[in-house]
């Protein structure tokens, strides 16, 4: 049976992990739902690790809406997430709403949103219109020039105290599920014993609801340096389904992320 954010809801609040990944395709969305995967998050991150581009930054709406489509051919399982590509929904809330709807329309049952505060008055148009809504906090990597690279964030009080707000805030206009990525493992904590929605962590400790990689990160694929939080599941597995298999039995099981990947 398809999870629905009330499976999630349900699931985090039994004290059961969430096991998230980013996929952009039908093979491993059949792969990943076999393996139980909860949550197929269709990421912008395919400009990088797809398309080989410095940034999530230039992927377009056009490209979101092919991967979304291509994996809600492969999925009878798991909630597919859409991101909200760069430019796409920062102009005003009719923006966001057209543009979500489109995602919709491809296959996706929510979408993702990077930002806190500016963000209150879109999470609230698209939720009272039908569109769930994901938010994300912490490091957005559609922010990367204004953050100066990527870094952990909210390491001082006061930002850390904003981020917690913007989770209550967010939450109050309608977010339904809260992505936190690189942040302290103690505030991840504080965000999710505070806030009424699941958390998904990437680089944001083992407290949170939930947690979700870069599937080409697991994977060990994507060159360049490995982040701290990442772990490359390929490692002493004898085929792609094992490694899968193992992350989600990792999460579930509370044994990833281990310290060594936390801040
Ligand atoms: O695009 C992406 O892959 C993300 C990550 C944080 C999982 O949003």
């Amino acid at each position: 049976m398809r999870k629905t954010l009330t499976t999630l809801h349900d699931m985090a609040r039994k004290g059961e992990k969430i096991a998230a990944l980013t996929c952009y395709d039908a093979s491993f969305a059949k792969l990943l739902e076999a393996a139980g995967v909860d949550i197929l998050l269709v990421g912008d991150s395919l400009g990088m690790v797809l398309q080989g581009r410095e940034s999530t930054l230039p992927v377009t709406l056009e490209q979101m809406a092919y991967h979304v489509d291509c994996v809600a051919r492969g999925s009878t399982q798991a909630l597919i997430v859409a991101d909200m590509p760069f430019g796409s929904y920062q102009d005003n809330p009719q923006q966001a709403f057209r543009n979500a709807s489109q995602l919709l329309r491809a296959g996706a049952h929510m979408v993702k949103l990077e930002g806190g505060q500016a963000m209150l008055e879109t999470t609230r148009f698209l939720v009272e219109r039908g569109v769930p809504v994901f938010a994300h906090l912490g490091l957005t990597p559609q922010s990367v020039h204004q953050m100066g690279g990527y870094r952990v964030q909210a390491k001082g009080e006061a930002e850390a105290q904003q981020l917690q707000q913007d989770a209550l805030d967010l939450c109050a206009a309608g977010a339904s599920l809260m992505l936190l990525e690189c942040i302290p493992a103690a505030l991840a904590r504080a965000v999710t014993t505070t806030i009424p929605v699941p958390t998904i962590g990437i680089g944001a400790g083992a407290d949170c609801s939930g947690q979700v990689l870069v599937l080409y990160d697991l994977l060990g694929i994507y060159p360049g340096k490995t982040p701290k939080f990442v772990k490359n599941y390929m490692q002493g597995a004898a085929s792609i389904q094992q490694a899968v298999a193992q992350y989600v039995s990792d999460v579930k099981g509370q044994r990833f992320p281990a310290p060594e990947h936390c801040f």
